[in-house]
């Protein structure tokens, strides 16, 4: 065994995004790509000589190889020891708690999330920092700027390391050590939430689904839902992991989770559904005959958060992303309670949860989380959801008419319009951001403008700002839209156009209904049919 130093060159194209590295699985195999990201993040964390790591993946395509590249590459730069999860596999949640559990300084998971998988799909590589959340920006800048420098990287030249069995070998000086991917993830689950009350509820003849999309979160949810709970076999769905998730696209929503929509809109449904992503940190959750939209969901979440023994002593506050829907600030100011506004990303929560500002933090694009980790979750919010149900004993349908008359309902929608041509895209959000000053005070669409801006972020904690994090254009009847392009695409550009409404009175109407005033006024304030050359988006959700 030799560390060999290789010489390589800069590649273009190394920007994390709003979730670390994210592209085409081709663009990752290309000679020295992984390779100098890897290198450059050991740079641009100040070296991994003698520090612990995490390394686990969703277990799409190319997870394996690479899982043994970044293995190579931390021994040959002099990392002490790296916690593996078995077969190289860790759910985002998973890989989180074992960084923090472990006080391991950081770890790496490879994951392109709810981006399909397979030699012709994505592929992604993130770097979590010591509190088990995503690196932050300050950290990603460096490892951006150390990716633009490269000259050289270094890698052990061995065999591959064996990652099918439980525990210790080391290459080189360091330790290799594979972990049971779910073991201690299950244990943190049992101490948040009433096992023996969801187990009461399963006995008692309480019926889901749980669709795990062909991804990570199969395993995760046999050993926790069935054979823990007590769930009746067969509550898992598409519970067996696959490298290129069924060929399918696993991202919990109404579109791509559509066998589980039409079953729990059918006569014989059961009473709860839910489903989660590639690597098992989104979460869509759906009662019988009633889906919750995620910004719905965090705001259920937060009005019963103390039903949940790890939150019976109430809520420190609760933040969401800036375009998720403002249901969740109504039940903080009913609580009395700080509610923080967010750019999107889950790296923006780390700061609020390590200083206890927050407890519960969640964004539209079906993200849900607690403190209990510095990820979103996808099992914890259904273990969260089903917590609620055993205690309250009636239906989702119920429960979601009795938060909106309590509450109001934010009517909610996302408009995307995928790989359009990214000049036309910019020029979108240019033409109206040179717009924006003017726009308070004018009617669009039958609406008046109340406020526009491009919204930026000032960290309470650390004092960074954070800025161009979409324009959000707020009318007087309270209504609100705003426009983004998305950080994690892989193909040209991804316009995200979010829409929302509040009303007290009309509280069962069909979401794009209730959104049509709010819908014209985007296309009349943003042109979008005529700049993207789209008549329509591509998925509404
Ligand atoms: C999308 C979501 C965002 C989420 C991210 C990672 O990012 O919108 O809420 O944090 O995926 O799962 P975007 O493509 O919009 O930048
Ligand atoms: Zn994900």
């Amino acid at each position: 065994m030799s560390i060999h130093t290789v010489a390589t060159q800069p590649i273009a194209g190394q920007k994390p995004g709003t979730s670390g590295l994210r592209k085409q699985t081709r663009v990752f195999q290309q000679p020295h790509f992984l390779e100098n990201f890897i290198q450059s993040i050991w740079t641009g964390i100040g070296g991994v000589a003698g520090k612990t790591l995490v390394l686990g993946g969703d277990g799409r395509h190319f997870n394996a190889e690479a899982a043994q590249v970044v293995l190579r590459m931390a021994a040959a730069s002099g990392a002490a020891r790296v916690i593996v999860g078995r077969g190289a596999l860790l759910s985002t949640p998973a890989a989180s708690n074992l960084i923090r559990k472990r006080h391991a300084d950081g770890g790496i998971i490879l994951s392109a999330s709810h981006n399909p998988g397979g030699p012709e799909g994505d592929f992604g590589v993130k770097y979590n920092t010591a509190n088990g959340g995503p690196a932050p920006e300050s950290v990603t800048e460096k490892i951006f700027a150390a990716t633009k420098d490269i000259t050289e990287y270094r890698i052990f030249e061995t065999q591959n390391a064996d990652l099918s069995a439980l525990g210790e070998q080391t290459m080189g000086d360091m330790v290799i050590e594979v972990v049971d991917p779910v073991a201690d993830y299950a244990d943190l689950m049992a101490s948040i939430f009433d096992f023996d009350a969801l187990k009461a509820l399963f006995a008692s003849g309480f019926r889901m689904r749980f669709d795990a999309m062909h991804a990570i979160t199969g395993p995760y949810a046999h050993a926790i839902l069935e054979d823990t709970l007590g769930a009746e076999k067969g509550t898992v769905i598409n519970g067996i992991p696959s490298t290129d998730f069924g060929n399918g696209h696993p991202d919990p929503n109404p579109i791509w989770a559509k066998p589980l929509m039409d079953e729990m809109m059918s006569e014989g449904a059961p009473d709860f559904g839910a489903a989660s992503d590639g690597d098992g940190d989104r979460n869509m959750i759906v009662g019988k005959h009633q889906y919750v939209t995620p910004s719905d969901s965090l705001a259920v979440l937060a009005a019963n958060a103390t039903l949940v023994p790890a939150y019976s002593g109430g809520l420190k506050g609760v933040a969401r992303s800036m375009p998720t829907s403002q249901a969740v600030d109504r039940v903080a100011a009913s609580l009395g309670i700080d509610c923080f506004e967010t750019p999107t990303g889950w790296k923006f929560f780390g700061n609020l949860l390590d200083a206890g500002r927050c407890t519960l933090c969640g964004e539209e694009s079906a993200g849900t989380g607690s403190d209990h980790v510095r990820e979103k979750d996808g099992l914890w919010a259904v273990l969260f959801w089903l917590n609620i149900l055993a205690q309250k004993k009636i239906s989702v349908k119920e429960l979601m008419a009795q938060h909106w008359a309590e509450f109001g309902r934010n009517y909610y929608s996302r408009h995307d319009y995928e790989g359009v041509d990214a000049a036309a895209a910019n020029a979108l959000m240019d033409d109206l951001r040179a717009r924006m000053a003017t726009l308070p005070g004018t009617q669009v669409a039958g609406l008046t403008v109340k406020t526009a801006d491009d919204f930026a972020y000032d960290d309470p904690i650390d004092g960074s700002r954070t800025e161009h994090q979409g324009i959000r254009i707020g009318f007087e009847t309270g209504a609100r839209l705003v426009l983004r392009l998305s950080g994690t695409g892989t193909v040209g550009a991804t316009l995200r156009v979010y829409l929302e409404t509040l009303e007290t009175e009309n509280l069962h109407m069909d979401a794009q209904e209730a959104l049509a005033p709010v819908i014209a006024a985007a296309e009349a304030l943003a042109g979008i049919r005529e700049k993207t050359g789209r008549a329509e988006p591509d998925v509404i959700t």
